[in-house]
């Protein structure tokens, strides 16, 4: 049997080992410590409003069916048939009370169990109730945001979650109702990475200039400014894992609504009042100014002001970035430019994920190079403080995010080790 990695010999505070991200028993590792047992992100509960709709996700390499069951309950069943383990359904979405495997027809309702076989005479005395889809043992929902953990215990959502949650709440106040609405479907991109390249690319503000250099030259945009020396945004590493790039702190210094969004409120003007009706004048417009959070939820929600990006990791050098344009409930003028702009940065065509994926392929390939073995993540270090909260911050520049996320990785590797 091969040995299990000595992640505290690999894991330092200001430095990691490439290995981390091509060793294959480290990945199995991961599965075991992150993947299968922390809260991992889903779905929303907008994509299956009505009773009986389904979708097709993912906690990590395993395929799950998120479904809003015949009682009326969001579960999160595994996509395997319990006869002889076919994957049971294919399509990406739809909405039915039972599902049928196509290898022997086995039939389930779609709240798990088994109701019907093909020739039930070679199966005298079963008892069915032994032979129900597997089930996720916990689900959690946070505002619409629908999380799993397969460990039966642990702490719960909310303490994952922890301060953190501020960013999503944060999300959350853009919409004048208070709420998501993710009707723009997923764009799946596919990278030949570690999915860690991607989850610390997230948050890192570093790299923007250089790597998105070419479109913050074409497109007139605040966005730029955030990651010049001069940046008032801040890194900050929220614990468990969760990093955030704040903007509010820019925004704020500038002063006015919709600036984040390179946009002003007269040109939103359904919007505008729609917030103004639900927030009241003042903190309709602190929200607008204050725009939505770049926030990584660890280890697998990034949202990125317009847009949700849901990291699965397929294999030890195979990502798949799900991703959509926020939509927020009550708010179609604002919607339908949160697509646009979505389209023409992570779309196909898009100038943005196409410059980061780059990166990432050749992090990896750069990984697997043998000299110099460790990979640094100094910047930053010695200016490190805290915010009030006693939270890790440091200039937008700074590697405050990518050392968070380490630091509870480690414990995670190493917790019952
Ligand atoms: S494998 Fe599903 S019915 Fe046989
Ligand atoms: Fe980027």
């Amino acid at each position: 049997m091969l040995s299990r990695p000595d992640f505290h010999a690999l894991i330092k505070e200001n430095r990691v080992h490439s290995s981390l991200y091509y060793d294959e028993r480290v990945f199995q590792e991961e599965l075991e410590n992150i993947w299968y047992k922390t809260w991992v992100y889903v779905g929303h509960v907008s994509e299956v409003p009505k009773k009986n709709d389904y979708v097709t996700k993912a906690i990590g390499p395993t395929p799950i069916l998120m479904v809003h069951d015949r009682h009326g309950n969001i579960s999160l069943l595994q996509n395997k048939c319990p006869h002889r383990g076919n994957q049971l359904c294919a399509y990406q979405k739809g909405n039915r009370t039972s599902f049928t495997c196509p290898y022997h027809a086995w039939t389930f309702a779609n709240s798990g169990e088994l109701v019907g076989l093909a020739f039930p005479d070679g199966y005298e005395g079963v008892d069915k109730s032994e032979f129900s889809l597997g089930k996720v043992p916990r689900i959690a929902i946070y505002r619409g945001l629908v999380f799993g953990s397969f460990a039966k215990e642990g702490p719960s959502l909310e303490e994952h979650l922890g301060d953190a949650k501020r960013a999503l709440d944060q999300m959350l106040d853009n919409s004048p109702e208070g709420e998501l609405e993710l009707t723009a479907g997923f764009l799946q991109h596919r990278t030949k990475a570690n999915w860690k390249f991607v989850l610390e690319n997230e948050t890192d503000g570093y790299h923007p200039g250089s790597v998105h250099g070419s479109i913050f030259q074409v497109a007139s945009s605040p966005v730029p400014a955030l990651y010049k020396p001069e940046s008032l945004a801040l890194t900050r590493d929220y614990g468990n894992g969760h990093t955030e790039f704040d903007l509010r702190p820019q925004w704020r210094h500038v002063g006015k609504p919709m600036y984040w969004f390179n946009t002003t409120a007269e040109k939103l003007p359904l919007y505008t009042e729609a917030m103004k009706k639900a927030y009241g004048e003042q903190r309709s417009q602190e929200i607008m100014i204050d725009g939505s959070p770049h926030i990584m939820i660890f280890p697998n929600l990034f949202i990125a002001e317009i847009q949700m990006f849901v990291i699965q990791p397929v294999s030890v050098n195979e990502t798949i970035q799900h991703v959509t344009a926020l939509q927020f409930k009550g708010a179609p003028d604002f919607n339908r430019r949160l697509r646009q702009q979505t389209m023409g940065s992570v779309g196909p065509a898009g100038f943005l994920l196409a410059d980061d994926t780059e990166m990432y392929e050749r992090n990896h390939r750069g990984a697997l190079i043998n000299n110099p073995e460790w990979i640094v993540l100094t910047r930053g270090e010695k200016r490190e403080t805290r915010d009030e909260d006693g939270h890790r911050i440091g200039h937008s520049t700074d590697e405050v995010t990518q050392r968070g996320i380490w630091r509870h990785y480690l414990k995670l590797m190493t917790e019952q080790a």
